[in-house]
């Protein structure tokens, strides 16, 4: 198994960095594809928290090389702030690489993802205010500065100086506050500087890696309801969260992947706006939040909360061709008397068999539901899948039997080492 790919099958925060960290024992390069600091992907080491949000979750072992990929925005501030909070902590990030293609983010694109929040009044995306949006959208435009441009400091400070100049114009016309140009060229020159070591032609130091017969996990931010293609638009991020995004993200061709692992929580949750059919506004919901600890990594949001939903799950099966699931926060559900799991739509009284293809459709959705009756028990210190509760092992297979596909770990805890192995049984 050369290449996996871990993707997010909801919303987002799916608990895919513990699942990174429990799969990196076995891969020589942990990867990033898209997305920016947008993410926030959170390990527990002995109770320490390390929360990441550019530099690949696989850092916390040695003999992972980890690598900023060339569908990923860099945000160089965040970047080196956490490279000296992991060396702070004990962990080397002399072996990582950034793509020489990888886009790079800058004040203005901040500037312009405030902007543009402000401007939809009360219809607001709910972004990140990280700037990724207005980031790839240069990118898209053939307007980006890459990494590889800090290579020639004198033609990055040039370009730095147009752009700035530039965007400035369209900030104040916006009604922004205009960036102090020269401030910005010296400061981000300085950035610049310290990322050229970081440099690699990533591409093929992946495919000289495989043909080696390294390992390489690939580590998806956001997910696959957050695609800018297939997640509910326009309430999606910028990047493409599913597999496709995984092969154009990395350079690794499509026949390279081998394994395509979906996490998924055993319930929902969404940060922003956005249609969102199993959304519980009731005591339910409210105690997901609270036993889940459900507050955004990056943010601080309140995450919105709601039943598992299968019907979803289906269709990222399809998008991203899931080899397996991993299903995360099962203990979150310990203290209910009885679980729900969405296992169909209806419009008008009417079954809906396909994902629709709007949000608006997706707000007038009803959710189908097969209640369950809850185990009542604390599962956090089980480790073998014959410990679980008959009726924890029941809400699993449900799963399986829904979504079509095996559930390969199941998530009974924040720390690493709290999760069970599944498959096998
Ligand atoms: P990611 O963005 O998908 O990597 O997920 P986040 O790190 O943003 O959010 C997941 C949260 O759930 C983090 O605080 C994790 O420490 C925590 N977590 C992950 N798996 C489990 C689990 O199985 N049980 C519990 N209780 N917490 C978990
Ligand atoms: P991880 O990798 C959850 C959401 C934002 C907003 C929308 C667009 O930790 O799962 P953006 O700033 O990307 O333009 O915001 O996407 N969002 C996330 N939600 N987890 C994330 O990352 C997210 N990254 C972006 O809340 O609704
Ligand atoms: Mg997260």
């Amino acid at each position: 198994m050369p290449v996996t790919v871990v993707i997010g099958a909801q919303w987002g925060d799916e608990g895919k960095a513990k699942v990174i960290d429990l799969l990196s024992k076995e891969h020589a390069y942990v990867v990033r594809y898209q997305g920016g600091h947008n993410a926030g992907h959170t390990v527990v080491v002995d109770g320490e928290k390390y929360a990441l949000q550019l530099v690949p979750s696989g850092i916390l072992y040695r003999h992972v090389t980890p690598v900023i990929g060339n569908g990923v925005v860099v945000d160089m501030p965040t970047l080196f702030n956490e490279v000296d909070m992991l060396e702070s902590r004990g962990n080397s990030c002399a072996d990582l690489k950034v793509s020489t293609r990888a886009h790079l983010i800058f004040p203005w694109h901040q500037s312009h993802d405030a902007i543009s929040e402000a401007m939809r009044g009360d219809d607001k995306l709910g972004t990140t205010l990280r700037g990724i949006g207005p980031a790839y959208a240069d990118k898209m435009r053939r307007v980006g500065i890459r990494a590889g441009d800090a290579r020639d400091p004198e033609r990055f400070a040039r370009l730095i100086r147009e752009r700035a100049t530039v965007e400035n114009k369209l900030i104040s016309e916006a009604g922004g506050d205009e960036l102090d140009v020269e401030e910005m060229v010296e400061l981000y020159s300085t950035y610049g500087a310290r990322l050229v070591p970081y440099l690699s032609d990533t591409i093929s130091l992946l495919h000289n890696a495989l043909a080696d017969d390294a390992h390489i996990l690939l580590e998806g931010a956001q997910a696959t309801f957050l695609d800018l293609d297939h997640g509910t638009y326009p309430y999606v991020t910028s990047s493409n969260p599913t597999a496709g995004g995984a092969s154009v993200g990395s350079g690794l061709g499509p026949r390279d992947l081998s394994r395509i692992v979906g996490i998924t929580k055993a319930y929902t949750t969404r940060v922003g706006a956005g249609p969102f059919v199993t959304e519980l506004f009731d005591d339910d919901g409210k105690m997901l939040a609270e036993v889940g600890h459900e507050f955004g990594t990056v943010t601080g949001r309140a995450r919105r909360c709601g039943w598992l939903d299968c019907v979803m799950l289906r269709h990222a099966v399809r998008l991203n061709s899931l080899t397996e699931l991993s299903l995360t926060k099962l203990d979150i559900l310990d203290g209910f008397d009885t679980v729900k799991i969405c296992t169909g739509y209806t419009l008008n009284g009417e079954p809906v068999i396909d994902y629709p293809d709007q949000y608006d459709v997706l707000e007038r959705i009803e959710p189908v539901y097969e209640e369950l009756p809850g185990w009542k028990t604390p599962i956090n210190e089980m480790r073998e899948p014959g410990d679980l509760p008959a009726e924890a092992k029941a809400f699993i297979a449900v799963v399986e039997r829904e979504v079509g596909i095996r559930v390969n770990v199941v998530g009974v805890g924040a720390e690493r080492d709290d999760y069970l192995i599944w498959e096998t049984t």
